[in-house]
């Protein structure tokens, strides 16, 4: 006999029901298998009513997150043989709300990623003519950023965090570590403007810290350590324009 393994599901149709429920499907267990798998046989063998995002398959997108057990993952990357005893619960990703079944709704990550200025900015009339080729960055200029670029977008971080899930006007880890990146990055110039988002109410000073973000990131990716050095340079930045006298400042 075939060996199986239940997935309960959360299930949410707002059009049809006013309160979400969890719906039990059992699906045969395979040891290459990803959660993701699973999923997808449910939709394509059993009901194919269940909503859910996913593209690449391989860790790239980011679209396919969702709490497993509890934890923000990638259901692309997790395997079914590492739950494998007792049910599978696998739900939206927790701090957004839900559109339709396992389909969050991704807008105010979205906007906060345009907030925060994630793109190169050069100053009027700094942006290198294409005739003369590239940007050059030297080995280190690179590993100034290159960890937080990284990043896939896949909110994960979001769904860890708890200051988040408390308040969504918090700008966010992935937000301030995109930020950061391009704060880094040598050939970009608009650290001022992104500053205005990043040292906010709203911003660097609403993270407490607790380091989750960083804990569930599926790409190494280091949000909590770049929300704490935008902390420092913030600090400086307030050092400088309060205490250094005009005639002294750089
Ligand atoms: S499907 Fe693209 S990251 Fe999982």
């Amino acid at each position: 006999m075939q060996e199986t393994v239940q997935l309960e599901i959360f299930r949410y149709r707002p059009d049809q029901e006013s309160e979400p429920t969890f719906q039990t499907y059992e699906v045969p267990f395979r040891e290459d298998w990803v959660v993701l798998d699973a999923i997808n046989y449910i939709k394509e063998q059993i009901d194919g009513t269940l909503s859910y995002r996913w593209s690449c398959r391989m860790g790239v997108c980011g679209s396919c997150g969702m709490m497993v057990n509890g934890v923000p993952k990638l259901t692309c990357a997790v395997f079914l043989r590492d739950y494998h005893e007792g049910k599978i619960r696998v739900e939206p990703l927790s701090g957004f709300p839900v559109e339709r079944d396992l389909v969050s709704v991704v807008d105010d990550f979205i906007n906060k990623l345009k907030d925060i200025k994630a793109w190169i900015i050069r100053e009027e009339g700094q942006e290198q003519p294409v005739e003369e080729g590239e940007y050059l960055q030297t080995p280190a200029e690179l590993a100034q950023y290159k960890q937080y670029s990284m990043c896939i977008n896949c909110m994960l971080c979001y769904a860890a965090c708890p200051v988040y899930a408390q308040d969504s006007t918090f700008i966010g880890p992935a937000a301030i570590a995109l930020g950061q990146r391009y704060n880094m990055d040598s050939r970009d110039q608009g650290r001022d403007q992104r500053q205005e988002i990043i040292a906010s109410h709203e911003g660097i000073w609403e993270c407490t810290f607790v380091g989750e973000c960083t804990t569930v990131c599926p790409k190494d990716v280091d949000p909590a350590a770049a929300i704490q050095r935008a902390k420092v340079s913030s600090t400086i930045d307030w050092f400088k324009e309060v205490l250094v006298p005009w005639g002294k400042r750089k």
